[in-house]
């Protein structure tokens, strides 16, 4: 303590300087932080929210299990998880944005034969326990299917109950029509749609069990299960091989590594133009993909590490809690009061404020690929570096800088007076177009 006393004495000049220095950064990082206020709480959540735990994740395994073994949940990830243990806990993988997501070995389960890396997921509960959540789900379950048994919840067997496959059908096609505009067509059945294809196979004649129906519940209310089985013929979430309860389990896609902290002349980790090319054309193509679908899907939190790359170099969207269908985000942002443009946006997606009647108008005024170039291919924070498309080679830099910043950038007018933020296809193709140009 003396010791610092006095070399502060002894150097007074220097360390007045050094202070006034060492404040006048924390004073500008404060100011830019003030600016970015919106994504400097993003930051600070991933800090907040509790790390990821093995033990918890355990835990969480452990509860799901033991529900099964006194047979109040089902589901084929059931056996091999808890009884045949051809799925093995790895590591627990991130805790991020509401969900838990724990790394697991699958042995001739996911894929006939083979052992693969896959991911468990479900969503954050608010329950204290897995056991209260399902049990609330129940409720939830047997009020939406006018049952007149839940005042005798609590003493009753629950497995002296059903649940009629009609029941199921009609909740959950409500479900997906107040998301998706869907109207289930005659002879179209939407249990196989989310359920996968083995559900009759959980029904004698037309009725299942309680405790198979609260299961299937429980997992097709979580937004990422329903929009990756919804839409899984489109090859564009992971595939969901089966669930256990409101634990479900999908392919492990390897995310694309976020480049935005890498300074590109200072770090060696920052990936070669050929390579950052060609992960852009895959992006692009998979954003032509999502555009292509008979349902619109509105990708609300795009960042590098939500895109993964199949071994075979196919784009998968793999965290897709805020993937939101359109009807479901015209609804949402309907919904929501307003005062000026900004309290309209659900993360990423961008909306409009009808100043007089003080709500936001249902239309989103910006799209997906405004944001992948606004996001991916630019850094967000400085836009010069570290976004996947930054430092282009010399002979195609202009060209190809000022079109990732019109298509991030570039406002319009559409007849109603609203700002638009929605680069066509037109960009799309000619981003591509340069991105072929950069390689040859
Ligand atoms: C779970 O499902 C399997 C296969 O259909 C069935 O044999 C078992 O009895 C079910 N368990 C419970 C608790 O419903
Ligand atoms: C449920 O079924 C069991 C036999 O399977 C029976 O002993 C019991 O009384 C039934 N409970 C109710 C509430 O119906
Ligand atoms: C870019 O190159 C690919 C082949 O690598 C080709 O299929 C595609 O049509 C090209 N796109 C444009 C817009 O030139």
């Amino acid at each position: 303590m003396f010791q610092m006393t006095q070399l502060i004495r002894n150097v007074p000049t220097i360390t007045s300087k050094k202070k006034v220095f060492v404040l006048g950064v924390v004073f500008f990082v404060f100011i830019y932080l003030l600016i970015h206020v919106k994504s400097f709480q993003k930051i600070a959540n991933n800090f907040i929210i509790r790390p990821c735990d093995n033990e918890h994740s355990r835990n969480i395994i452990t509860q799901i299990c033991s529900l099964y073994k006194s047979g109040e949940i089902n589901g084929t990830l059931c056996e091999p998880l808890c009884n045949t243990y051809q799925v093995t806990f790895t590591k627990c993988l991130n805790y991020r944005s509401g969900k838990f997501v724990i790394q697991a070995e699958c042995n001739d389960m996911c894929v006939p034969r083979v052992t693969v890396s896959a991911v468990l997921k479900m969503s954050r509960i608010k329950e204290a326990s897995v056991k209260d959540y399902i049990e609330s789900i129940g409720l939830e379950l047997l009020r939406l299917v006018n049952s007149n048994i839940q005042t005798i919840l609590g003493q009753m067997n629950l497995h002296n109950y059903s649940v009629s496959s009609e029941s199921l059908s009609v909740i959950t096609a409500d479900l997906l029509k107040s998301e998706y505009g869907f109207l289930s067509r005659d002879n179209q059945n939407v249990l196989n749609n989310l359920w996968g294809n083995d559900y009759y196979t959980r029904f004698t004649g037309t009725v299942t069990s309680f405790i198979y129906a609260r299961s299937y519940w429980s997992v097709v209310k979580q937004n990422e299960f329903r929009v990756s089985q919804f839409f899984n013929n489109w090859d564009v979430f992971p595939k969901i091989y089966a669930f256990c309860g409101p634990l479900y389990i999908t392919e492990n896609i390897p995310s694309l590594k976020s480049i935005d902290k890498l300074i590109p002349i200072l770090s060696s980790e920052f990936p070669s133009w050929n390579k950052r090319a060609t992960l852009a054309k895959q992006i692009l193509n998979f954003v032509k993909r999502t555009d292509e679908m008979e349902h619109p899907i509105h990708f609300c939190d795009i960042k590098s590490p939500h895109f993964g790359f199949t071994y075979d170099d196919n784009v998968r969207f793999i965290d897709a809690d805020l993937v939101i269908a359109d009807e479901a985000l015209s609804s949402s942002l309907g919904s929501l009061k307003c005062v000026k443009h900004e309290d309209c946006a659900i993360y990423d997606c961008q909306g409009w404020c009808d100043l007089k009647a003080g709500y936001c108008t249902k239309i989103r005024t910006n799209n997906n690929l405004q944001s992948v170039c606004a996001k991916i291919f630019r850094s967000e924070i400085i836009s010069a570096y570290g976004g996947l498309l930054s430092s282009p080679p010399k002979h195609i830099a202009d060209k190809l800088t000022a079109l990732v910043n019109k298509c991030a950038d570039e406002v319009t007018t559409n007849d109603q007076g609203v700002s638009m933020q929605r680069p066509d296809i037109q960009v799309l193709t000619t981003l591509q177009k340069y991105l072929n140009e950069s390689l040859s």
